[in-house]
């Protein structure tokens, strides 16, 4: 009797849990025929620590990024060491779940030790022993990722602005073709993997120019460039939807891919620096930056759901030329903007609050799905 009672209970709850995940609408399915939807997910997601980010993750998102897992800092902390660890668990997190899986990133000039750029005396390095530094690590992290990683961010961040090349010691002791190097190391690593390069503010004009240019000179000297990844951290008052539509136009023209990698929305004050998302910017506490500790007012989570339907049917405008569109982190209290450029704020840029719920602006991005 008990066996038979505890058979029909175990029976009942397995058909409640596929009925709730079947009623619950995945974003990868509505976006399925248009482009991988993305999320960046970090070392407890990557560990199985973060079960219910993991149950999103699997369940919503069919691509995904590491928010640092893959970073020189972490995988390439001494000149003659590699640590692999948590970046194999990332792959094999895809691999597990079928997902297009991003790496990010191989170049930048922020999260990469010092001593790259550094002979043991401490002198700075020459161009020739720094691009064999490049080589090595290049073809180190591609290599052992090679048919398994599918895009590369090979170069994050390299423009200004204004459009000129940022003065990073990459572009100081190599000189400009530092990116053409990495392109080309990447490419001989894994001939398979989609290249990309990754900027925050291509939606302003100035900006956008200097990466057309890029794209352009890359595409003359026939070096491989498949795509480039717009990243879109974005506030509730700027970029306009029209901006980002006229970003995304300007790059597909040059015929390469467009993916928007790190999508968020802040709602959070400005810190009065313009558009930015320069990872070296830190800015000190004050009350006055930090409104909803409590909790984000009806109005506002309302705004927040209004922009990113605004935003996403942008995207599906430029469906052809977009890859992926990916968000970067699950839930609010992932977010890397509780901490930048102010440490400690309660921020509110996802798709999912603190609890893991679906928020308005999930609704919102189905929604304009089911527009078509
Ligand atoms: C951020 C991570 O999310 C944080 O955890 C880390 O402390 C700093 O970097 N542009 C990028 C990403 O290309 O790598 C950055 O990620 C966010 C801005």
């Amino acid at each position: 009797m008990y066996d038979h009672q505890s058979l029909i209970l175990g029976a009942v709850l397995v058909a409640a849990a596929i009925a709730s995940a079947q009623s619950t609408p995945a974003l990868k399915d509505a976006y399925r025929n248009d482009f991988y939807i993305g999320v960046a997910i970090n070392a407890a997601q990557i560990t199985g620590q973060d079960q219910r980010g993991d149950a999103l993750i699997e369940s919503q998102f069919d691509s995904i990024s590491p928010d640092n897992a893959l970073k020189w800092e972490k995988v390439h902390p001494q000149p003659d060491k590699y640590d692999f660890r948590l970046a194999d668990q990332y792959v094999a997190f895809g691999e597990e779940h079928h997902m297009f899986i991003v790496g990010h990133n191989l170049v930048w000039h922020e999260q990469v030790p010092a001593w790259v750029f550094h002979d043991a005396q401490g002198n700075l390095l020459g161009r020739d022993a720094l691009l064999a530094r490049l080589r090595d690590h290049i073809y180190t992290v591609v290599g052992r990722y090679k048919g398994r990683i599918q895009s590369w961010d090979v170069v994050n961040e390299a423009l200004n602005d204004d459009g000129t090349l940022r003065q990073s010691l990459w572009f100081k002791i190599i000189g400009e073709d530092y990116i053409e190097k990495a392109f080309q190391y990447a490419h001989e690593a894994d001939p398979g993997a989609q290249l990309t390069y990754n900027d925050y503010n291509l939606e302003n004009p100035a900006k956008r120019k200097g990466a057309v240019a890029l794209v352009k000179k890359l595409q003359a000297e026939e070096i491989p460039i498949d795509a480039v990844g717009i990243q879109a951290h974005l506030r509730l008052d700027s970029p306009t939807p029209e901006q980002e539509d006229a970003a995304i136009s300007a790059l597909e023209a040059l015929g390469v891919k467009v993916a928007i990698t790190e999508l968020d929305i802040d709602v959070l004050p400005s810190v009065g620096y313009g558009p930015t998302a320069d990872v070296s910017l830190h800015v000190r506490q004050d009350p006055k930056l930090n409104p909803y500790v409590k909790g984000l007012p009806d109005s506002v989570q309302q705004q927040l759901a209004d922009r990113y339907a605004a935003f996403f049917r942008v995207f599906l405008k430029h469906r052809g030329a977009l890859s992926r569109v990916t968000f970067w982190g699950v839930t609010d209290a992932q977010s890397w903007l509780n901490n930048w450029p102010v440490a400690g704020r309660t921020s509110y840029p996802l798709l999912f609050d603190r609890n893991g719920q679906p928020k308005p602006a999930f609704q919102a991005i189905l929604g304009v799905a089911s527009e078509r």
